[in-house]
């Protein structure tokens, strides 16, 4: 009789502040590799993000909704740590150049090191998305040009609410003046 095999799981991790067409195109590739895949939004950053936490799993459970296999969870401290507590076998990032590769090459290694069955598995950025971070998404939302298709339409709103005349950021910025 065939053995039954464990579901593979993996994490996919990163700040998503906020997610990206990119990110998505990850993900939904992702989805079909895996039995399971957790979207991990780092809690506990350094750096003080433009979305909160709640904000940033609100919008990437609207974004995934589409793919059955996949949930949205939050994580603080380590990734390995983490990842051995909810069964991952993988964890899942994206390559957009070159320049990635090196800072991605060192994390994918001191997470096994850290924890050796845990394999970093890296998937190719959609060439259409090989530009697009979220970084550069924020700044061009910020001074008012066009952000369309590179993230979420409900990202894009909220990206637009958050920088327009009257919206909350715009606002605060005012009062700096
Ligand atoms: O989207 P980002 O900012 O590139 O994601 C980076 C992230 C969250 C994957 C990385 O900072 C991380 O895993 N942080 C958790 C702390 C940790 O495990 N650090 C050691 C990594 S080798």
């Amino acid at each position: 009789m065939a053995q039954k095999q464990e579901p593979v799981v993996a994490i996919y991790p990163g700040s998503f502040d906020p997610i990206t067409s990119g990110h998505l195109d990850v993900i939904e590739r992702g989805s079909r590799l895996f039995d399971r895949l957790i979207v991990a939004i780092l809690g506990n950053e350094a750096k003080s993000p433009l979305f909160s936490l709640a904000e940033r799993m609100e919008m990437l459970s609207e974004a995934v909704a589409p793919f059955p296999n996949v949930q949205v969870d939050c994580f603080e401290g380590l990734l390995a740590d983490y990842a051995l507590r909810k069964g991952a076998r993988g964890i899942l990032r994206g390559i957009r150049a070159i320049s990635d590769y090196e800072y991605e090459l060192q994390m994918a290694l001191m997470n096994r090191r850290l924890q050796p069955h845990l394999e970093t598995i890296f998937l190719p950025a959609g060439e259409q998305y090989s530009f697009v971070s979220s970084r550069l998404v924020k700044e061009v939302a910020r001074l008012g040009g066009d952000i369309t298709g590179l993230v979420p339409p409900p990202v894009e709103r909220r990206l637009r609410a958050r920088w327009a005349p009257h919206g909350d950021q715009a606002k605060k910025d005012n009062q700096k003046k």
